[in-house]
């Protein structure tokens, strides 16, 4: 069985193929990123018509590198949501349109689905259940995953998601989008000490998140700084100290979240996915606590955990097998919004 994925929901085309037996023989992707720096952020309609210019490229493009025809895919699985209405319907449109001329299935996605189950790509592969931190740039979750399509939310972000904060403080910082990484390569420079951080909702009685504060805090000490220091390299040394402060305060509030997730549910495997599942120093952390307290870590290559469309044929394929019944033919909807316990 050879699934075609299609990720369209954001900045990024992504086109793969997965074989069930062989695993994933082709992956393409084409990132936005450098399109839509000069403003700051994604703009919506300029990702939509960017995907439809890529999406038969990189269809070809992955086509030839698995050594495969059309002809040979049998079925389509495409993010049908959450995302951006336009970019989704772009994807979803071009997934039907071709389910439709091949008479194959066109299988609706959720995008979280794909991150979550992404490190399943690796091996060794994760075993069932396992608790799932979901950190990207729209999300922040902690989920229950006891097996494919059944995931139980434990928390989330009560506003930001992390990757948005760590979006939102690089933007205060003067670091280009996308921030995240930028933020990450500037908080190596950065001493530890010099700047205390909050750490939102560290000791709450819940596994939910909160990260609008901490930027708030951020921005407190930079308005600070551009009053009171004038030195161009003190000021470029305190803003690497700042950085690197913000980026103890996420990722510790993020392992200790994971730990006490892991506590709840009695399970000793978390899987890390989604963008900030990147981060070096995220993975730092867990690699240390893991080690301590003999806990098992999995996190997807690091090409897969931002968006792409390997972790989406992947997700089309395992669904596929547990629920034969889920291909959808004709009307097709996009879900901007679509919490993941309901897919
Ligand atoms: O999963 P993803 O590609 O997109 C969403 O589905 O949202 O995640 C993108 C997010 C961005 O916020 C980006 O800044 C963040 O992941 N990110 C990082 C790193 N690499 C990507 N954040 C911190 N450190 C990184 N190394
Ligand atoms: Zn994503």
């Amino acid at each position: 069985m050879l699934v075609l994925g299609i990720e369209t929901s954001c900045d990024e085309t992504g086109v793969a193929l997965f074989d069930n037996e062989r695993g994933l023989l082709a992956h393409a992707l084409f990132s936005q990123v450098a399109m839509h720096r000069e403003y700051g952020g994604v703009v919506p309609e300029l990702a939509s018509r960017d995907h439809i210019r890529r999406l038969i490229p990189l269809l070809e493009q992955a086509l030839r590198e698995a050594q495969r025809t059309r002809q040979d895919i049998d079925a389509i699985a495409y993010t049908a949501g959450p995302g951006l209405a336009g970019a989704l319907l772009v994807g979803a449109g071009f997934a039907q349109g071709l389910a439709r001329a091949l008479n194959r299935p066109a299988l609706p996605m959720h995008h979280l689905e794909g991150h979550l189950l992404s490190p399943l790509l690796s091996t060794p592969a994760p075993r069932f259940p396992f608790v799932a931190l979901l950190v990207s740039g729209g999300h922040t979750q902690l989920m229950l995953v006891t097996a494919v399509g059944d995931y139980a939310l434990l928390g989330e972000t009560v506003d930001d998601a992390a990757g948005e904060a760590f979006d939102k403080t690089a933007k205060l910082l003067g670091l280009p989008y996308p921030g995240g990484p930028q933020l990450a390569r500037l908080a190596q420079q950065g001493r530890a000490g010099q700047f205390q951080l909050p750490r939102p909702l560290l000791n709450s009685n819940d596994l939910n998140f909160s990260f609008s504060g901490l930027k708030t805090a951020v921005a407190l000490q930079i308005s600070r700084l551009t009053e009171t220091v004038t030195d161009t390299a003190q000021y470029e040394q305190a803003r690497a100290d700042l950085a690197h402060a913000f980026q103890e305060a996420v990722t510790e509030v993020l392992t200790i979240k994971a730990l006490k997730a892991l506590a709840a549910c009695q399970l000793r495997r978390l899987v890390v996915a989604g963008g900030v599942g990147a981060n070096e120093r995220l993975r730092q952390r867990l690699d240390r606590v893991a080690q301590q307290q003999r806990l098992e870590v999995f996190y997807p290559e690091l090409e897969f955990c931002t968006d792409n469309g390997a972790m989406i044929a992947l997700a089309g394929a395992l669904r596929l097998r547990a629920q034969p019944e889920l291909s959808e033919n004709g009307a097709f909807v996009v879900k901007p919004r679509w919490p993941l316990t309901e897919a």
